[in-house]
């Protein structure tokens, strides 16, 4: 059986936008019943909440449209840049932590800002939304289960093969 394909989704603090990714993600895969070919996870670049669930304000918004948002936030590793097939970026500012997490990184493609999956939104990243009020939440959620969608359309379009 070939090894299933990995997608890791990086953010700042591991509590509000990458577990939402996550979880939307794994909601996704699960309703199309291809749970046994992609698996998901999500990591930050700062160390501050390592080991906490996410922001009971993301957890909340999530649980309104059906998600539950449990991971235990971790930090990003050099070594997450070999073991992930995907690696998808919520901002700019995260896409550069990752790139100086390792030297020999050079841009390799499958490291992006995850705004490059959207369709339905004009964004190019998911707005932090730590400080700000509960719309935040709300569009953070918006525009993930848009470009999640798209992540999930790649997959089937290139892999149609091995799920049929
Ligand atoms: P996240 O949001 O990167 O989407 O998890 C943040 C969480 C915590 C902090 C900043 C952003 N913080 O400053 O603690």
């Amino acid at each position: 059986m070939e090894k299933s394909y990995r997608i890791l989704f990086v953010c700042l603090g591991n509590i509000c936008r990458s577990p939402a990714a996550e979880g939307v993600m794994r909601s996704l895969v699960q309703q199309q019943g291809i749970s046994e070919f992609i698996e998901v996870d999500s990591a930050g670049t700062a160390s501050w909440h390592i080991g906490k669930l996410p922001d009971d304000r993301m957890r909340h918004a999530g649980k309104r449209r059906g998600y539950d948002l449990c991971s235990r936030a971790r930090q990003v590793q050099a070594s997450d840049l070999n073991s992930f097939d995907l690696i998808l970026a919520m901002d700019e500012s995260n896409l550069q932590n990752l790139r100086s997490l390792d030297d020999s990184w050079r841009g390799d493609p499958k490291v992006k800002g995850f705004c490059d999956y959207c369709s339905q939104h004009e964004e190019s990243e998911v707005p932090d939304p730590y400080y700000g009020g509960p719309e935040g939440f709300e569009k953070v959620l918006d525009l993930l289960e848009d470009g999640c969608a798209g992540v999930l359309k790649e997959f089937i379009d290139t892999n149609k093969k091995r799920l049929s």
